[in-house]
């Protein structure tokens, strides 16, 4: 299919429970007029495209069709989640050698097929893979992303809403550090109709140790959800569709992502949750916000959980 100007491309790789959520919110979004999907298992994405094919009725025109890594050569944006996901009890990070292997094999052809866009990454320990793939392919770091953080504060942010009585949307409030148990609510900076949380969760006789709370229930939110069904999708689907839908619609939205850092929170050579502007290139620029004593100290923590894993992992 010859591309025109205004014709976007996406290739998602990994059919699973996440990537075909993914799919199904982008076929929902109307988003990008093609729509690939790659996996092991061809009958699965041949399925899912002939099922996707029918959400067009209500949505708009696109061709969605079951493909393989050479489809990445014209692609303006590959998505990544692939992978072996969480069993229950295990944690991100126990994950590391198993999707690591997977992430390696994938990149090699993807970049070999002449791909020049931009990677989003999912598959966990993320923030590891995010670092992986960017290695493995040799872009720019503005051009691969993470999902990061971006599950974790919209977790945080429904519950904040919950307690609060706001709609969720109005929340500004972010997890920041890895995608995992060593995560940390940004409280100091969070704010709702421009009025810290903090202080709107006083007046709303919350504490502060009950905002601690919320934190350490965020943090443990994705085995609550395995623990009962086995595994999540439909957050982080819909994160990954949100990330996809600021870079092909240029939106400079500043999102909370897995984002390559080059200085900020005096931290280098780590992919790591953090607010960024996302547009058309990538990753713009990493937002750098002014965290508090508690806030700098988890996030060393965090940063230091997280590149013990990497530098074990990559050689
Ligand atoms: C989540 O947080 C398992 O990373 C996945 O839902």
């Amino acid at each position: 299919m010859t591309k025109t100007p205004n014709h976007q491309k996406v290739v998602l790789i990994g059919d699973g429970a996440v990537g075909s959520s993914y799919a199904f919110a982008m076929a929902q979004q109307g988003l990008a007029e093609e729509f690939v999907i790659v996996d092991v298992i061809k009958e699965r994405t041949e399925g899912d495209a002939l099922d996707l094919e029918d959400v067009q009725a209500f949505t708009a025109p696109k061709n969605i069709y079951s493909g393989d890594y050479s489809d990445c050569s014209d692609a303006d944006l590959v998505v990544i989640t692939a992978g072996a996901p969480q069993k229950p009890g295990e944690t991100r990070l126990q994950l590391v050698n198993k999707n690591l292997k997977i992430i390696q094999s994938i990149v090699k052809p993807i970049v070999d097929s002449g791909f020049d866009g931009i990677f989003v990454v999912a598959a966990n320990p993320v923030d590891v893979l995010t670092y992986a793939v960017w290695k493995f392919s040799g872009f720019d770091k503005s051009r691969v992303i993470g999902s990061g953080t971006s599950l974790d504060s919209a977790r945080l942010r429904v519950a904040l809403a919950k307690k609060l009585n706001v709609d969720p949307r109005d929340v500004n409030a972010n997890i920041m550090g890895e995608h995992g148990d060593s995560e940390f609510a940004a409280y100091s900076t969070a704010t709702a109709g421009g009025v810290s949380v903090v202080q709107l969760a006083k007046e709303a006789g919350v504490s502060f140790d009950d905002l601690l709370q919320i934190e350490d229930e965020t943090r443990h939110k994705a085995y609550e959800i395995i623990n009962r069904k086995g595994a999540t999708y439909y957050g982080v689907a819909t994160c990954l569709m949100r990330i996809s839908r600021a870079i092909l619609r240029d939106e400079n939205a500043i999102l909370p992502v897995g984002a390559a850092l080059d200085g900020e929170y005096g931290l280098n050579d780590i992919f790591i949750g953090t607010p960024a502007v996302i547009n058309g290139s990538g990753l713009a620029k990493v937002i750098e916000v002014k965290l508090d004593d508690r806030e700098k100290d988890l996030m060393a923590k965090s940063a230091a959980t997280l590149r013990q894993v990497t530098a074990d992992g990559i050689a």
